[in-house]
């Protein structure tokens, strides 16, 4: 595997697949890397015939008070996880590398990005897009993955590679969970052991309004409710939103539309913010 830090490098080396006729699969990550993640590094690997990860904490979706200074780094094990698992190219940039003096452009996805986390975390999303529209260019992949545990995250950059007439095939990926339902997030490693004990609560409430709609339940004040109620249930909790939204356009719904609903949750354990979600 091929550790690169130089963003022209890294292009010259997908533009070399490119002209030898490869496909190139490229998975964008933050580092931190989790089972999660490497179940895309393996979906990728099964896929195309050569595969790259980026690992770039990037401060632009980052808002001021957030985790950006604490966010999980672990350079070596990430690296290594990447190897044995197969994958060809490990693009590191400094931030310096991918936001040269100067820098002043920007990608922006309106509708998608107003609720949900973009209501709380203004900004957010139009760092996502600005850096993975910068690595699109650079990787020049022909598929790219990634977590449906970032819904919105997937639903907002597959616009943009709509809108934008990006030639790259958008793969979502499904949430890997741990044993008793935590979604896999790299901010897990923040939360204390009486948190984490707490933390199952919310795939808990999801499961549990999975089960209402299997038995016919579609409205949708009674779906959030059960997530509600299964949050609330510990203090440590503080609810962000959970919040039933079409998949397509991320509007808000009355009543489920099967095959079309995002529930959707938020929510703080201590200063750690989850989120986690289900389609119906
Ligand atoms: O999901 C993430 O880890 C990040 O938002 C991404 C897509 C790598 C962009 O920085």
């Amino acid at each position: 595997m091929d550790i690169i830090d130089d963003p022209v490098q890294y292009q010259q080396q997908a533009l070399a697949w490119r002209g030898e006729g490869l496909t190139h699969g490229f998975v964008p990550t933050m580092g931190a890397l989790h089972a999660g993640h490497f179940r895309l590094v393996e979906e990728a690997r099964r896929r195309v015939d050569r595969v790259s990860v980026s690992l770039f904490v990037n401060p632009r979706q980052f808002g001021p008070g957030e985790d950006l200074d604490k966010y999980p780094r672990a350079f070596e094990r990430d690296a290594e996880g990447c190897r044995t698992r197969g994958v060809d190219v490990l693009f590191a940039p400094t931030p310096a590398a991918m936001y040269p003096e100067g820098f002043q452009s920007h990608v922006t996805v309106e509708r998608l990005t107003a609720p949900l986390c973009g209501a709380a975390r203004p900004g957010h999303f139009q760092g996502v897009t600005t850096v993975v529209m910068k690595l699109f260019m650079l990787a020049q992949p022909s598929v790219a993955f990634f977590g449906w545990k970032d819904a919105q995250q997937f639903l907002v950059l597959r616009r943009m590679v709509t809108d934008l007439a990006i030639p790259v095939e958008m793969v979502g990926v499904e949430t890997v969970r741990e044993a008793d339902g935590l979604a896999m997030s790299s901010r897990n490693a923040y939360l204390s052991p009486e948190e984490r004990a707490a933390a199952p609560l919310i795939y808990r409430g999801l499961s549990a309004a999975r089960a209402a709609f299997a038995a016919g339940e579609r409205n949708t004040a009674v779906l959030t409710g059960l997530v509600r109620q299964a949050i609330e249930s510990s203090p440590l909790f503080q609810l962000e939103y959970a919040d039933c939204r079409s998949l397509s356009e991320l509007e808000p719904l009355t009543v489920s539309e099967p095959g079309n609903t995002l529930l959707a949750v938020a929510a703080r354990l201590g200063t750690t913010r989850l989120i986690d979600n289900i389609r119906l």
